[in-house]
């Protein structure tokens, strides 16, 4: 089987977990970068050739190119790319947003447009390829020229990424929707706030930091794998009588049906691309600055550094 040709553009989180995983598999890969990009000395650092998108004429000897900038630049990295390349030459997302929000395949009709998103951050790229275990993923070939062909690539690349288990096939607006909302509704919303919270009550509370830690946070990775393990009916046939009666309350008191509605109301800006609007005006440096501060308050991270040998 011929070596895949690839270049990655971008040499950020999933870039670098990306290459890191396919150097050590048979693929060829490039780094591509724009002019002056603080990037290119650290991909070079790493054993990667690198091409300047500004500067360089003809990318048409690349199988695939995978796009792993931040969303909102694939418009212009796009419009960068020099005029030389392949017919039906393969652009790789790893998130349906860009594509759904600027209408990249239409603007972009020569390329095949493909989907293959992990679905992991990329330390658990890097770190799941590590231990041998599969890298969950989903791809799409709704706007490939190929399918045939694509497919086969799109294989080979997962493959040696280590997205090894079974591939989910979706379209580009169902993996951008159901990313975007999962991040709202449970992973960087819910999560680490009813984790905080629950910490922060205890402590207030008198309880020791420590004892407060382990429960509220370290338990609720355990937690998870046993849902994960055992399955969601079958936790609730094992926990304890105590811990019933209290989800049964909890569950109660903290879920009704303006909560939910909040949740559907989430999907709904979702899908009708109120929430493209909301990122377009989001100042990103002072969101990220309020989020960091909220979860500076208080001694949750103090606690956190005392408990190392619990946290990898
Ligand atoms: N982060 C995750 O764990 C994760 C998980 C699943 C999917 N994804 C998807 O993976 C993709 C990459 O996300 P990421 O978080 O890895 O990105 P990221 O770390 O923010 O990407 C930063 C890299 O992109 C380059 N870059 C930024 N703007 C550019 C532009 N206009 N032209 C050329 N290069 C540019 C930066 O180069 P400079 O040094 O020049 O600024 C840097 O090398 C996205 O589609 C994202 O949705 C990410």
């Amino acid at each position: 089987m011929s070596l895949l040709k690839l270049l990655i553009i971008g040499h950020g989180s999933q870039a670098k977990a990306w290459s890191t995983n396919l150097q050590k598999s048979n693929a060829s890969v490039t780094i591509g970068l724009r002019s002056g990009s603080p990037s290119i000395a650290k991909a070079k650092e790493s054993g990667l050739p690198v091409i300047e998108l500004d500067k360089v004429k003809d990318i048409s000897d690349f199988d695939a190119i995978i796009l792993l900038t931040p969303d909102d630049s694939h418009l212009k990295v796009l419009e960068l790319l020099p005029n030389k390349h392949r017919e039906a030459q393969r652009i790789i997302y790893a998130h349906g947003y860009s594509l759904e929000k600027d209408y990249l395949h239409h603007r972009f009709p020569n390329f095949s447009h493909l989907l293959l998103a992990p679905k992991a951050i990329a330390s658990e790229v890097i770190l799941l390829h590590q231990q041998n275990k599969p890298i969950p993923a989903a791809f799409s070939l709704e706007h490939a020229i190929n399918p045939a062909s694509d497919l086969e690539v799109i294989q080979r690349i997962a493959n040696s990424v280590g997205m090894t288990g079974r591939l989910i096939q979706t379209t580009f607006k169902e993996e951008m929707s159901c990313d975007l909302f999962s991040e709202q509704s449970i992973l960087c919303s819910v999560l680490p706030r009813v984790i905080k919270l629950s910490y922060d009550t205890l402590v207030q509370n008198g309880v020791s930091q420590e004892l407060a830690f382990l429960e509220c946070c370290l338990e609720s990775r355990y937690i998870l794998n046993t849902l994960l393990k055992v399955g969601f009916p079958k936790f609730f046939d094992i926990i304890s009588p105590n811990a019933l009666i209290g989800a049964n309350k909890a569950t109660n008191k903290l879920f009704d049906e303006k909560f939910e509605q909040k949740f559907k109301d989430l999907f709904t800006d979702i899908e009708s691309g109120k929430f493209y609007q909301e990122i377009e005006s989001a100042d990103i440096d002072t969101l990220r600055k309020k989020m960091v501060s909220l979860y500076s308050e208080g001694d949750i991270e103090v606690t956190r550094n005392t408990l190392q040998e619990y946290l990898n």
